[in-house]
């Protein structure tokens, strides 16, 4: 999926403030979370999160080899695997199972997202918390009229330029990146496909309680698309 621009992923998102975010999510912790310390990050990308997480025994997964590499890089007091949101299992529980940035938009389909909430139930320790950052529910995905989106990046030595136009498949969000990106070795074009589910609060709402989790949306938290606070049902 990223394989190709894992290593460009953290200038691309160089917008994004990691560190407040991850400072904010360790509050939510603080507020709703057990006191313990073993903690789970699910779709963990290049780390960004991950490697403020340094008073948790962390412990991260992703489902794309180059994501995780990158991601042992730049957290290395932490575990990083390779692993699939909807079917990865280890034989412990973790107080706390993080899914950020959209990442959960990823298994595509209603029945992956269950498998996948199912899994984290499974994972997840007595009184232990779940956080999902969402991706766009079906009403807020527009790609009517077709607009192109364009993120730029322009650091010393790599020069970035991504644009796509948002389709849509049913309930799925299809993102056709194409990708400019120059170095001083040359100026390289690339194209990925980004497949996610798009689903709606009442869905998301059906799918924990199914698993077993009793969760709430809280929209106006730090990150852009609220998020999910979940515990053992
Ligand atoms: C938008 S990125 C977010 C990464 C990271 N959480 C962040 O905040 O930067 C989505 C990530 O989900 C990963 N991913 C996609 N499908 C996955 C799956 N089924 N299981 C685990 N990771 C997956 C991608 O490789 C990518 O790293």
């Amino acid at each position: 999926m990223y394989s190709k621009t894992a290593e460009f992923y953290d200038a691309i998102h160089s917008f994004k403030d990691y560190h407040t975010e991850a400072f904010l999510v360790q509050k939510l912790i603080r507020q709703h979370g057990n006191g313990g310390k073993r903690l789970l990050e699910g779709a963990c990308g290049t780390g960004g999160h991950l490697k403020y997480f340094t008073d948790f025994q962390a412990e991260a997964f992703d489902l794309d080899p180059s994501m995780v590499e990158m991601a042992r890089k730049n957290a290395p007091q932490a575990k990083v695997f390779v692993g699939d949101l909807a079917d990865f299992e280890l034989d412990k529980q973790f107080d706390v199972i993080l899914c950020l940035f959209s990442s959960i938009g990823y298994v595509q389909t209603l029945e992956r997202l269950q498998a996948t909430l199912n899994n984290f139930k499974r994972h997840l320790a007595p009184g232990g918390l779940i956080l999902v950052e969402p991706w766009l529910t079906p009403q807020e995905f527009v790609v009517d009229p077709p607009a192109v989106h364009v993120r730029e990046v322009m650091l010393r030595n790599i020069k970035v330029c991504r644009m796509h136009i948002p389709e849509r498949r049913g309930n799925q969000s299809i993102i056709k990146f194409h990708y400019m990106i120059g170095t001083p070795q040359g100026i390289d074009f690339h194209q990925e496909e980004h497949v996610l589910g798009l689903f709606s609060p009442a869905e998301m709402q059906q799918a924990f309680t199914k698993a077993g989790l009793k969760a709430k949306f809280e929209p106006y938290s730090f990150m852009a698309r609220g998020v999910w606070i979940a515990h053992h049902g």
